[in-house]
């Protein structure tokens, strides 16, 4: 095993974070080892899921644990995730490890099925609601270069995005200051 587990999640504006992610075609040593990193990165985080892309790794694969903090963690994964149904509404408060202090409600699909496979291969079917739901459309949407804020009004996010740049400005600021 490596020394170093965690990677570098990548932050909008990042170019990688729009970009739609390949099918994945072998599932050997270097998958299983961008699953482990990916899982240790999202646990360091914190947080509940994770795609590819958000590591820059342009790879249909997404990592997420819903499992409450006082039970002992457990890693699911899917590879080359699809919806294949949605029904109803759920309306919820999100936010992403790679769009830095914001959230935001944005509606999804409340119940849903999602094909794909398991990190060995096999394929598997997940039915969906509630939290777990709003997770996987989120990874899935990072997989198609699409983020949270792609849900919310033209105007929130413009608001965003001139705040973000603010922030950007101000740590440049600090960083050539030093
Ligand atoms: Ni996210």
């Amino acid at each position: 095993m490596a020394a170093c587990q965690i990677m570098k999640i990548y932050k909008f504006p990042e170019p990688v974070l729009r970009k739609v992610a390949e099918p994945v075609k072998e599932i050997g040593a270097e998958l299983q080892d961008l699953i482990d990193r990916m899982g240790e990165t999202m646990y360091a985080a914190p947080g509940i899921g994770l795609a590819a892309n958000q590591v820059g790794e342009l790879k249909r694969v997404l990592v997420y644990d819903l499992t409450p903090r006082t039970e002992s963690p457990s890693l699911s994964v899917l590879i080359n995730p699809e919806i294949v149904y949605g029904e109803g509404e759920i309306v919820y408060d999100e936010a992403c490890l790679s769009v830095i202090d914001f959230s935001a409600e944005v509606s999804r699909k409340a119940q849903i099925k999602v094909r794909g496979c398991d990190r060995h291969g096999k394929p598997v079917e997940v039915e969906a609601e509630g939290l777990l739901a709003i997770c996987l459309q989120h990874e899935i949407d990072h997989l198609n270069g699409k983020l949270f804020i792609d849900h919310i009004s033209s105007l929130k996010r413009a608001l965003y995005k001139r705040r973000l740049n603010k922030m950007l400005k101000k740590g440049e600021d600090a960083e050539t200051m030093q």
